[in-house]
């Protein structure tokens, strides 16, 4: 059996409760050798009994996840000085490694991580591993601050830092759909595509996470690294070698050749003013964002960069729309055709769908815009894992690929905060909930 320690900063908030520890009962299902002892940590006064009553129904149970828990509230000194007690009784003997999730405001990052190193920072005969969550900062001086603080006292072999949008199937497939199929690959420059879009709308709006959003905002709540992330993936070279590291830095260069077009379309929900009306009358914090980017490497220019977030839109539904230039008129000239599109969609559903222009049964003349479209959840009836079980196991097993080193990040932020300095400048317009915006 091996034994692994988790433990939950944070492990009474949403992101604990409902995408962590299920994740955690995922793997120890799929895999029968793994055990995992959990330690949650938050501020609310819970025995361990408490705690496995206030996570989702069903969580107490597995024979191979057991749930412990600590208060402590880190803005305290020396709240944490019992990590190291507690860890000694969750802990059967040695793990095999022990990993802790800093699912917490990136304000506790350095001091939690301080607390990590005086407890348990121990290097053999098993790992220490630090996950940490997004958003790294609020700007690209708080982002390289806040680095320092765990590069002060982590390797950064480490340090995991997660975006979990890179753990989804159709993002984490960019690069196997583009560098398999030549189809694609021989045309995925400026010469052939128009533009290219990265979507993410949500249905839901802020809801009980208003304290930690009201402050971040759509820009840097969603765009600076899920909608980022997924464009590097489509915008990159080839890396010059088969390792992380060339993977890396090919995803980093395509983050920095990108640049800001200079002008943004934010809004806010009609609503929203009654949910923060409490903490931050009259707020200014965008819920949606729409804006433009141009790529300098040369294999982009010219083609057009669409990024577009929000919360509470007509649907939920994300993807990555490339859009083909529009064939010159040769030999259909009497036809407006519209131009080819690649649609990757990520959520809800995973399809590839390529409109072509084509004939359809009966016509002879008329050409009419069709969808090939692949769908993996219809023709495979395949449980894909959540996000979330994806980081955890990959964090486990020491693969670095989904997570983003410093460079990227920090390539990541100095655009942004190109794009929140235009932002900051204009009042996001009122669109009303359910609507495209
Ligand atoms: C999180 C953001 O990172 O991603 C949330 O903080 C957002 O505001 C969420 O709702 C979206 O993730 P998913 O997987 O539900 O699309």
């Amino acid at each position: 059996m091996e034994h692994y320690s988790i433990i939950i900063f944070g492990g009474t908030g949403d992101l604990s409760r409902r995408k962590l520890i299920p994740a955690l009962i995922a793997l120890a299902d799929k895999d029968p050798h793994k055990h995992f002892h959990v330690l949650g940590i938050g501020r609310k006064p819970f025995d361990d009994q408490q705690f496995r009553k206030f996570l989702l129904p069903g969580a107490e149970k597995h024979p191979r996840v057991d749930l412990h828990y600590m208060a402590a509230d880190i803005e305290k000194e020396d709240s944490l000085l019992h990590l190291k007690d507690r860890m000694a009784e969750i802990e059967p003997g040695l793990p095999a490694g022990r990993i802790f999730y800093l699912a917490t405001a990136y304000g506790y990052f350095g001091k939690i991580a301080e607390n990590i190193e005086r407890c348990c920072n121990v290097r053999d005969p098993f790992f220490t591993r630090i996950v940490a969550e997004k958003p790294f900062g609020s700007g690209r001086e708080s982002f390289k601050k806040l680095n320092a603080e765990l590069r002060a006292r982590f390797r950064e072999e480490q340090i995991f830092r997660a975006d979990h949008y890179l753990a989804k199937g159709t993002v984490d497939n960019i690069l196997r759909t583009r560098f398999s199929n030549p189809l694609f690959e021989r045309v995925w420059n400026s010469s052939s595509i128009e533009r290219i879009t990265v979507a993410v709308h949500e249905a839901l709006g802020v809801g009980s996470r208003i304290a930690y959003y009201d402050q971040t905002g759509a820009i840097k709540d969603m765009v600076q690294n899920h909608l980022l992330q997924a464009l590097a993936l489509v915008l990159m070279r080839v890396p010059e070698k088969k390792d992380e590291t060339a993977f890396r830095k090919a995803k980093t260069e395509a983050i920095r050749n990108l640049r800001f077009r200079g002008t943004i379309r934010t809004g806010q929900y009609r609503g929203y003013q009654d949910e923060v009306r409490d903490l931050n009358p009259g707020s200014r914090t965008e819920t949606f964002a729409e804006l433009q980017l141009h790529s300098r490497d040369r294999r982009w220019r010219g083609t057009d960069i669409l990024l577009r977030t929000g919360k509470m839109l007509k649907k939920r539904e994300a993807y990555i729309e490339i859009m083909f230039k529009k064939e010159p008129c040769s030999a259909y000239c009497e036809f407006d055709l519209p131009p080819n599109k690649l649609i990757l969609h990520i959520q809800p559903l995973q399809n590839v769908e390529l409109t072509i222009n084509s004939t359809l049964p009966g016509e002879k003349v008329k050409l009419t815009p069709v969808k090939m479209i692949y769908c993996p959840t219809c023709e495979f009836k395949a449980n894909t894992p959540e996000g979330y079980e994806i980081i955890l196991d990959e964090c486990i097993r020491g693969n670095k690929r989904l997570f983003m080193s410093e460079e990227e990040l920090s390539a990541a932020w100095r655009l942004t905060d190109s794009i929140t300095a235009v932002a900051e400048h204009q009042m996001p317009e009122i669109y009303e909930a359910g609507t495209d915006a």
